[in-house]
């Protein structure tokens, strides 16, 4: 993909993604002996997937591509502002889950299959999100935005992954901590002692 723009929102994307991926795949593993290193590391998982969406990826969408493609293509407007929308619920639902987890935690194996059951309705519901955009808004950006468009976007992509900063160039902070959980979650979901 030649947009700078678009090659951005896909590698968001797919971290995103891997980070969905390997929070499931740890509630399934559940927390076998070692419950500390267990919940350490989901605390950490679903702090990743609050903080990078509403700090590096939503306020890029919401700001400097959707109103232009809502603009060009009104038949588009609809699924832009459900989209919009699920950016501002999302934080909601979770911190919801954040809450669940603790009171599994705090109060032990009652409140498991709640939780359990929330995460996979998150999951699905943010997978379903990003497929949307990636199956709906981003081909019909590619059909109805000019060369003018791009270079306006491409250019604010490349400047910054945080729109509301001017200047600053993107924080590594995301990539580090992304790679933090990668080295503590147990092999074979991630690289840590298993
Ligand atoms: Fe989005
Ligand atoms: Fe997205």
């Amino acid at each position: 993909m030649s947009h700078i723009s678009l090659r951005t929102i896909n590698e968001e994307h797919a971290t995103l993604n891997a980070m969905l991926q390997s929070l499931l795949m740890m509630i399934k593993r559940g927390p076998l002996n070692a419950p500390e290193l267990f919940f350490d590391i989901l605390r950490a998982m679903l702090f990743y997937i609050d903080e990078v969406p509403e700090k590096q990826h939503h306020p890029k969408e919401t700001e400097l591509l959707f109103p232009i493609v809502a603009k060009r293509s009104p038949q588009c407007a609809e699924v832009i502002q459900r989209l919009n929308n699920e950016h501002h619920r999302g934080e909601s639902s979770i911190r919801d889950l954040q809450h669940m987890l603790l009171g599994w935690e705090i109060l032990g194996d009652s409140r498991r299959v709640a939780f359990e059951t929330a995460a996979q309705k998150y999951v699905d519901f943010y997978k379903e999100h990003m497929h949307l955009e990636e199956s709906v808004v981003i081909p019909e950006a590619l059909k109805v935005l000019n060369a003018d468009d791009w270079r306006s976007i491409d250019a604010a992509f490349a400047m910054n992954s945080d729109p509301l900063s001017n200047s600053k160039p993107r924080d590594p902070i995301y990539d580090r901590l992304f790679t933090k959980i990668t080295l503590r979650t147990p092999a074979p979901i991630g690289l840590g002692q298993s």
